[in-house]
């Protein structure tokens, strides 16, 4: 089932969203709600996907790091950043329709979540799947991306196609995604680096 994407201004967008139970993991509603998390991702071309997005408070993300890995789900996770080296992007978010930002982020980070099937997993990410992931973990917290961005660099996607980014921001190289980590086309995908991702268990 494809599920309503909760814009800017919901409440549930602010809140802390709450830790999953195992119980609560392994139970039938929890896995449907799985299920219809990603079809609402692949429905909106997404590359991930937080719970609260679509007015479930849960600690759930449903995500896509490169083209080659499929679709996966972060239960309760917690980030570590495991360098200070950062990257910029013209980040967007389905639940701020429409705009951009220019965000600076930590490129390497390690992500220890649960598994949909309640397994430990373990993963090291470097560059822009780094950024994917805190984007949506940012999610779970209440944090969206215009918290982060830099001052005068929001814009809304049709003004960036057509006049590109604000000039103050011009000289930045920055990656461009589309609609939140939730846009990115399949070449785009393609050219995430594989090595860039390190499943450390
Ligand atoms: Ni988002």
């Amino acid at each position: 089932m494809i599920l309503k994407v909760a814009q800017v201004g919901h409440p549930v967008l602010r809140q802390r969203s709450r830790e999953v139970t195992p119980e609560e993991l392994a139970s039938g509603a929890v896995q449907q709600f799985m299920d219809d998390l990603l079809e609402t991702m692949d429905e909106y071309d997404g590359v991930g996907l937080a719970a609260p997005q679509v007015h479930v408070p849960l600690r759930i993300v449903a995500l896509q790091i490169t083209g080659e890995r499929g679709p996966e789900f972060l239960v309760n996770p917690r980030i570590t950043v495991l360098a200070d080296t950062t990257r910029k992007t013209w980040e967007g978010c389905l639940s701020v329709e429409g705009f951009r930002g220019l965000v600076i982020r930590p490129d390497h980070v390690r992500i220890e979540a649960l598994d949909r099937d309640g397994s430990e997993k373990v993963l090291e990410i470097k560059g822009h799947g780094a950024v994917v992931v805190q984007h949506e973990c940012d999610h779970l917290d209440g944090v969206l991306y215009i918290d982060r961005a830099e001052p005068r660099s929001l814009v809304t996607t049709q003004n960036f196609r057509r006049y590109g980014p604000p000039e103050e921001y011009a000289d930045e190289e920055a990656d461009v995604d589309d609609e939140g980590m939730d846009d990115l086309d399949e070449d785009e995908l393609d050219e995430l680096d594989e090595d860039a991702l390190e499943e450390v268990g």
